[in-house]
């Protein structure tokens, strides 16, 4: 079976089994190893990436679920050399120790805070139920998302987007 979607951005095409995992075809086809394949059977959130602007665990979607569809991965988020600002604040804050968890963190917050601010510490919370960090705790990562989402909140306001 063939399908078509977009890939960050550009056409991309598989032939293959329909129901390969998505994040094989990223991962060992497409080389966007940013995309981590940890648990696959959807506990961690360490695979996630958003398809249609939603953030989805690629370890459960076969290929041919996102026939049609824009897939986007950590690696398409942000323009080369300007990082997302949760990549940044996750950096300043040091809060990255073996690093698995930290692309499907940044696409899971990214996706749930894309047209609004967090309205508390605890809808961060809720926002990372999915993600799991085994080396990190979380309240110091919750300050980094929150650091990192008012740093992209003063940015779109300094350049009018808001
Ligand atoms: S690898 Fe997909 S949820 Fe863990
Ligand atoms: S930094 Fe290692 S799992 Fe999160």
């Amino acid at each position: 079976m063939s399908v078509r979607f977009e890939l960050n951005g550009e056409p991309c095409g598989f032939a293959g089994d329909p129901l390969t995992p998505l994040v094989d075809i990223l991962r060992r086809e497409r080389f966007l190893t940013g995309t981590k394949a940890v648990c696959r059977e959807g506990f961690c959130g360490a695979c996630t990436v958003h398809v249609d602007g939603e953030a989805r665990m690629s370890c459960l979607l076969p290929i041919a679920s996102v026939a049609g569809r824009r897939v986007l991965t950590i690696e398409g988020l942000a323009p080369p050399g300007a990082p997302h600002p949760l990549q940044l604040a996750f950096e300043a804050a040091d809060v990255v120790q073996c690093g698995m968890c930290f692309p499907g963190m940044v696409m899971s917050l990214s996706a749930a805070f894309r047209d609004r601010p967090p309205e508390s510490r605890a809808e961060v919370k809720t926002a990372m139920t999915g993600n799991i960090c085994r080396c990190t705790g979380y309240e110091r990562i919750v300050d980094a998302v929150l650091a990192g989402l008012a740093a992209e909140r003063a940015s779109a306001r300094e350049s009018g987007d808001v």
